[in-house]
């Protein structure tokens, strides 16, 4: 089976990344051995992940892939953007980021409300060459937290063809249309044939 390492710590990416990469051994950076964080100075979703993924294959080689993704807010000027995970701090709960970003939307109109989350996946292959793919999920910022699936920003993107949050999509539903779905299924196929 084809071996991914993949350059994230966060859990809830991993779980969504071995659903959506069926067929390949999907092994988080720290069961390789590389601990500690990467700084992620890129000034874009695309520059970020291909930093990371970078960064491991220095010290790992093999097939590395990394994302790097976030929320955009069409009526905050495309914020928190690639600040997402740092919205407001780091370690502040993303209940508190949430409220935030609706308070920031009291009375902004639906139609204005428009949003999407957004993923660059980057690999780098065996022999240090790379590729980078972006998938995006269009929805809308809704006037309250609702859900309990998911994790991150989940709860206040509201996907019109659901009329549900994506905290309210099962896993399926979520990995069907989600900006890393799409994003990693297009890596699937660049790739298909030659390393995967
Ligand atoms: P990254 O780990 O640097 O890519 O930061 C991604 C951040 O964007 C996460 O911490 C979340 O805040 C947000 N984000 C990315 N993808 C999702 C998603 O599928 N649902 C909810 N929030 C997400």
């Amino acid at each position: 089976m084809n071996r991914i390492i993949f350059a994230t710590q966060n859990k809830g990416k991993i779980v969504e990344i071995k659903e959506i990469m069926e067929g390949c051994e999907v092994v988080p950076m720290s069961e390789v051995g590389f601990e500690g964080d990467i700084e992620e100075n890129g000034t874009s979703f695309e520059e970020n992940a291909l930093i990371k993924a970078k960064a491991v294959w220095e010290k790992t080689g093999g097939l590395v892939m990394a994302d790097d993704s976030g929320l955009e807010v069409d009526a905050l000027g495309l914020e928190p953007g690639i600040y997402s995970a740092r919205y407001l701090g780091r370690d502040v709960p993303f209940k508190e980021k949430m409220d935030d970003i609706l308070r920031r939307l009291e009375g902004v109109a639906d139609k204005e409300r428009t949003a999407r989350f957004v993923c660059a996946v980057a690999a780098v292959l065996p022999d240090g060459s790379s590729q980078v793919v972006r998938g995006t999920m269009e929805g809308r910022i809704g006037y309250e937290q609702a859900g309990d699936k998911g994790f991150g920003y989940d709860p206040i993107v509201v996907i019109p063809e659901y009329g549900r949050t994506v905290a309210q999509l099962t896993a399926d539903e979520k990995n069907a249309i989600s900006h890393r779905g799409k994003a990693l299924r297009l890596m699937k196929e660049r790739l298909a044939g030659g390393v995967l």
